[in-house]
Formats: structure tokens, sequence, C-alpha cells
């Protein structure tokens, strides 16, 4: 346990992997599908906070929160409470064809945070940010009557169909996949680090707005284009934040040709970069908003939500059995307790968006000193808990090999950590890291750093 003189540390009991894991890997790699991934032998027992022990008793300190989901640490008790008592209640009736109280108010508490005067917002329910995109690209093509999406490079939106075809991160989610949806153009995404299209990191914004022009003088006429998404930060693809010009101007774009612009905030978004939405720390108001991962400490539910204006699909055209189950509703209600500090958590101050903000800061500012004593970390970029380590070979492209043999050494030091883009670590903890918590994090990063 933390106490004031003694901050809690790793505890690592065996060598890794310890012999359970080692047995329950082997009948994982005989049983489970053959495209899971396992990047690390670690196999979760229990948590505590940002604390994970596995089947050894390792105890391990969480920097990748499952994938930037586990947004209140493991079992918080608040969380825990409102799903044990939603639990013994009821736990499906199917949202689809009855309303239920416990939905219509997390609906009622998701768009307070994004409706602006005079505007009015639905939400759609789901279980997984697939299905949020799938149902945004559904609502967009319905409303418009049009049948083009554009897309970005290095994004990723998820795995079903539609999904995938929106993707563009890595080929290896699509070989051999075939035909997939027509109509999706990507374009390159503003990257300030690695500015595309010949422009300068000041300029990257507006030579994607020029490009995608250019695209519909020759190549997509613009009033086929049903929909434009994109991540207003960017996650799998490096965990990327675009110039401050680049979404207002989107915005302008999309007005003018009357595309609907679709946020993708599955992985930024629900606290993560300090405000509730990531698109937040820019002057810009999308027509759609995806949301997974983050909404509800790890129980599976997403939300797409729509204005009013654009949520005209008729009724019974789109739907889910799962979609919206009332405990995991509880769990997002839980969890929006916290985000916003209407529930506190202690060490964290006022709310859990705020800590994000506070506590990612800290990390940044001691990272970018880092910077000087390694010069293979490129870049250090983010907002909030959304934090993204480049590493560079010395003539400045990225190091994809060397990230892999810094992230195994944090893993092997006791920080569970995931990377991402060519040469990233994401750094993308649960949002209740206290300071503290963040020193252990950042000694363990900077241990691992030197031993390279
Ligand atoms: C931005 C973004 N959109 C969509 C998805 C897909 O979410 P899921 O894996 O829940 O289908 C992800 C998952 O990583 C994501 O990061």
């Amino acid at each position: 346990m933390t106490t004031a003189t003694q901050p809690r540390q790793p505890e690592l009991k065996t060598p890794l992997p310890g012999p359970k894991t080692q047995a329950i890997m082997e009948r994982d790699a005989q049983h489970l599908s053959t495209s899971y991934m396992r990047p690390y032998p670690f196999v979760p027992d229990h948590g505590e906070g940002v604390w994970l022990t596995d089947v050894d008793g390792n105890t391990m300190l969480d920097f990748f929160a499952g994938i930037a989901v586990s947004t209140t640490g493991h079992a918080h008790p608040h969380v825990v409470k409102a799903v044990q008592e939603q639990v013994t209640k009821f736990s499906h009736v199917c949202l689809t064809d009855y309303p239920q109280e416990i939905t219509t108010s997390l609906a009622e508490r998701l768009v307070k945070h994004v409706e602006k005067p005079g505007e009015k917002w639905r939400v759609f329910f789901g279980n997984s940010g697939a299905e949020a995109v799938e149902a945004a690209i559904k609502l967009a093509r319905n409303h418009t009557g049009r049948t083009h999406v554009i897309s970005t490079l290095g994004s990723f939106h998820g795995r079903t169909y539609g999904a995938i075809t929106l993707t563009g991160s890595k080929t290896k989610y699509k070989r051999g996949f075939g035909p997939l949806l027509p109509n999706v153009t990507h374009v390159p995404y503003p990257n300030p680090f690695r500015p595309p299209l010949g422009s300068t990191p000041e300029t990257c914004g507006q030579a994607v707005i020029d490009h995608i022009e250019s695209l519909f003088v020759g190549v997509i006429p613009a009033d086929e284009v049903a929909a434009i998404i994109i991540e207003p930060m960017q996650g799998e693809g490096g965990y990327i934040v675009p110039p401050a010009d680049f979404l207002p101007k989107l915005r302008a774009l999309c007005d003018k040709y009357g595309i609907v612009l679709i946020f993708d905030e599955v992985q930024a978004g629900m606290g993560r970069s300090g405000k509730m939405f990531s698109f937040q720390h820019f002057d810009v108001q999308p027509d759609i908003i995806t949301l997974a991962k983050g909404i509800a400490s790890g129980l599976p539910i997403s939300a797409m939500l729509a204005k009013e204006s654009v949520m005209t699909w008729p009724v019974g055209s789109h739907g889910s059995t799962f979609g919206g189950n009332p405990v995991a509703a509880a769990a997002a209600h839980a969890t929006l307790d916290l985000l916003e500090g209407e529930v506190g958590h202690p060490g964290c101050g006022k709310s859990l968006m705020d800590n994000a903000a506070s506590v990612g800061a800290y990390i940044m500012d001691e990272l970018r000193k880092m910077q000087a004593e390694f010069p293979f970390l490129g870049d250090v970029r983010g907002a909030g808990l959304f934090i993204g380590l480049e590493f560079v070979k010395p003539d400045g492209s990225p190091d994809g090999k060397l990230r892999d043999r810094a992230s195994l050494a944090m893993f092997e030091r006791g920080l569970l950590n995931l990377d991402c883009g060519e040469a990233v670590i994401r750094i993308s903890p649960p949002l209740i890291l206290t300071r503290e918590e963040a020193e252990t994090g950042l000694k363990i990063m900077r241990e691992a750093l030197a031993s390279l």
C-alpha cells in the first residue's frame, strides 16, 4: 500500500514470465484465435487503481490502461458498486425495443458535454468502437444520400468491414480480407513532427485542406462525399496532435460542400486529453462523435452522438441487441461521476479530467527534460494523459527497433506500456494516476532508456 514516505513500487516476485503465466499462455496459444497478439507475457489476476497483479503475484504499474480504456483504474469502488447494484436489478432488456432510464439519463449526460446553445444532439448506443464508427458512416450516408467517405492515413477506426476500410494505419488489417467498402479515400494526417505533402509544422494543416480540395477538382465529386471521419488527436497512428488551425479549417471545408464531419473520439475522448473530448482543445464542432474505450471503465459500451439535424434515419433502420447494456451504462454513469468530479477520487483534486490535464502536463515536462539526456527521444507530444514518445535514429527517421527495445525494457522493470505508430510508445494510464505514481513510472522509464 502507498504510504506518505514509501510510494508503492512494482513488485516482481518471479522472473517474467512466472510459471503460472507461462502455463496459461501455452493454453491460450492452443485454443484462442491465431489473430491475437501477445506483445508481453502478462496474465492479469487482479487490479487495484493503477496497479495490476499477474497470476504469479507480480505487480506492475499500468501505463496503458488496456489501450486507453480503464479510465478510473482497476476495480474502482465507485464503479464496482454501480455495476453490482445494476446487475441485481436487470442486465438486459434490449434498448432497441424498450427505453431504460439508465441509458436515457446517460444520453442526457453525454450530450450536455457537446451541445452548444441552440443545438440538440441524440445518442445511439453500441458495444464497441467499431460499432460506433459503423453507425456513424451508415448515418452519414443515409442522411446525405451520398456514398463517398474520406479518412486519414495512420488512422484506426476498428476491425469490422466499414471500419477497416476507413482505417489507414497498417495493411495487415486489410490483407486478404477484401473486397472492402467502395468509395473510401485516405488523405494524409497533419502531423507537425513529420509534416506531409512537403509542408512545414506550421503549414501542414492547410496543406491537407488544399490536398482535399485538389481531390474535389480531379478525383472525387465533392457533392458525392457523405462524410469526412478523423481522430481529432490520432491514437494508433502515433498519438499525434494536429496544428491548431486544422480542424476549424476542416469544419469550414465540410460546411462549404455539405459534408458530415465525424470526430472519432474512441481513443482520445472521455477526459483522457484533459477535456471531455479531445476536439474541445480546438475551436470546432463536429456533426457526429464516436465514443467507446474510456466511457465505462472497461465495461463494453459505445456511443455515436449526432446532431439532431443529422440523425434523420428512420425508425427501425438501425439498432443493436446488446448496445446500451444497462450494466455497462451503470459503469458509464459511475465513470462520468469521477471524470466530472461529482464524486472525488483520493489524491486527484477536483475531477479526473483535471487530474489528467495536470499529471499529464507534469509527465510531458519531465519527458522533455529527458530528451536532452537521450537524443533518440525525437518528440514528446500529446495532451493530458494522451502522450506519445517518438524514437528516432540520428538522421531523424523513425527508429521502431529502438522503440521495441525500450518498451520491453520498461515492461521488464514493471511498467505496462504499449507501442503505436512506427516508433512511438503511447502513455495512456488510468486518469486516476497521481503525481507520485507518475514519478514512479518516469523513474522506471529513465532506467529503461539508460539501459539501451
Ligand atoms: C480511434 C479509434 N476508433 C475506433 C476503434 C475501434 O474500437 P474497438 O476496438 O472497440 O472496436 C479504436 C480502437 O483502438 C480507436 O482507437
